[in-house]
């Protein structure tokens, strides 16, 4: 372990107070949520059946595109769920799973890993995809890792930086198995971890250069943005088409979280979601993914 690696640690440690927006809280080994994401998951009863876009459109069955936080709830204030993993992506890729190529390591291809030391952090954020499952809880935050995928996620968690929530739709009204993700930009712990200027667009859209390995100009995107990206880890490589998608977020100001901030110089939301469909193209040779 590098001395830095130690002094963010022992950071981590001093800074666990809760703060407004985003609060830390260490989960004792030995409890149920130690794996916290587990908690949230659990088997749908329905078959999957996935329309031809890859999902159902969450508004069209009394869900919402933008999340619900506890804190500002009663305000009516949320987070954008501006990028989706297809339910049309290798069945794979849509288990919650690091193993045999499975959506975390997916996440780990393009530089974002799990929470900090199995730390539970952040919000309790709850979205409602429309799929009869009303309201739930995150799965988990996910972390860009500054290129550590061990400790990364505890940089980010200090200093701020890309990161995401997911929630999988699969309830018994809509079983697509497709990712809603909220992603944005956060500032560092000791500013709360409030939101970047135009952190919502810019956090998707590093996402997505993340993935394609070219920086993509966020004023430039539109309704008919595509890109295509490779990725690998752990022998895993994955072929990602991006299609930016309109009209299932408005582009707005209103009704979103830190948007007095977000929203400074243009609306914290430009309407444009990141979908991603994401086929497997290698896998590590048998005696590997037999081991
Ligand atoms: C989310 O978790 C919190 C804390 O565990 C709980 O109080 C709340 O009821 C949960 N919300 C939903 C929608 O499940
Ligand atoms: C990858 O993500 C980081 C952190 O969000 C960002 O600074 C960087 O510009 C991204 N890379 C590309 C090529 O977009
Ligand atoms: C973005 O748009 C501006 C203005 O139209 C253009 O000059 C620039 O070349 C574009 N950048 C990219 C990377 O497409
Ligand atoms: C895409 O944007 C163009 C230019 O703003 C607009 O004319 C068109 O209707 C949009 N298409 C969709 C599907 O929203
Ligand atoms: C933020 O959203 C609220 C609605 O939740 C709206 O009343 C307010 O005008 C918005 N603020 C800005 C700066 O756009
Ligand atoms: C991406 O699009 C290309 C061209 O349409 C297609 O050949 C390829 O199979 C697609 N890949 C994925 C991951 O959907």
């Amino acid at each position: 372990m590098s001395s830095t690696t130690l002094s963010f640690l022992t950071l981590l440690l001093l800074c666990s107070t809760p703060t407004i927006v985003d609060s830390l809280q260490l989960d004792s080994p030995s409890s149920s949520s130690w794996h916290p994401w587990r908690r949230n998951l659990r088997r749908s009863t329905t078959a999957r059946t996935v329309p031809p876009q890859g999902y159902y459109t969450p508004t069209d069955a009394g869900g919402s595109m933008l999340t619900q936080i506890p804190i500002t709830y009663p305000m009516g204030q949320g987070e954008p769920l501006n990028a989706i993993v297809s339910g049309n992506s290798d069945e794979r890729v849509l288990q919650d799973s690091e193993a045999n190529g499975g959506l975390r390591n997916y996440f780990l291809s393009f530089g974002f890993s799990g929470e900090c030391l199995g730390q539970h952090s952040g919000s309790n954020q709850a979205a409602n995809l429309g799929d009869g499952n009303g309201y739930r809880n995150k799965t988990a935050v996910i972390r860009w890792n500054y290129g550590d995928a061990q400790l990364g996620a505890c940089k980010e968690t200090i200093q701020g930086g890309n990161h995401f929530r997911y929630w999988v739709q699969n309830g018994p009204a809509g079983n697509s198995g497709a990712v809603f993700m909220a992603v944005s930009y956060e500032l560092p712990l000791d500013q709360s971890h409030d939101i970047i200027p135009n952190g919502y667009n810019l956090g998707r859209d590093w996402l997505v250069g993340n993935i394609t390995k070219n920086f993509v100009q966020t004023p430039n995107v539109t309704n008919s943005t595509t890109f295509t990206g490779t990725t690998t880890w752990a022998s895993y490589t994955y072929e990602t088409n991006i299609t930016y998608v309109p009209n299932l977020l408005q582009n707005t100001n209103d009704a979103i979280n830190h948007n007095i901030t977000v929203g400074a110089t243009t609306n914290s939301v430009d309407g444009l979601v990141a979908v991603l469909e994401v086929k497997i193209t290698g896998t590590p040779p048998k005696s590997i993914s037999a081991a």
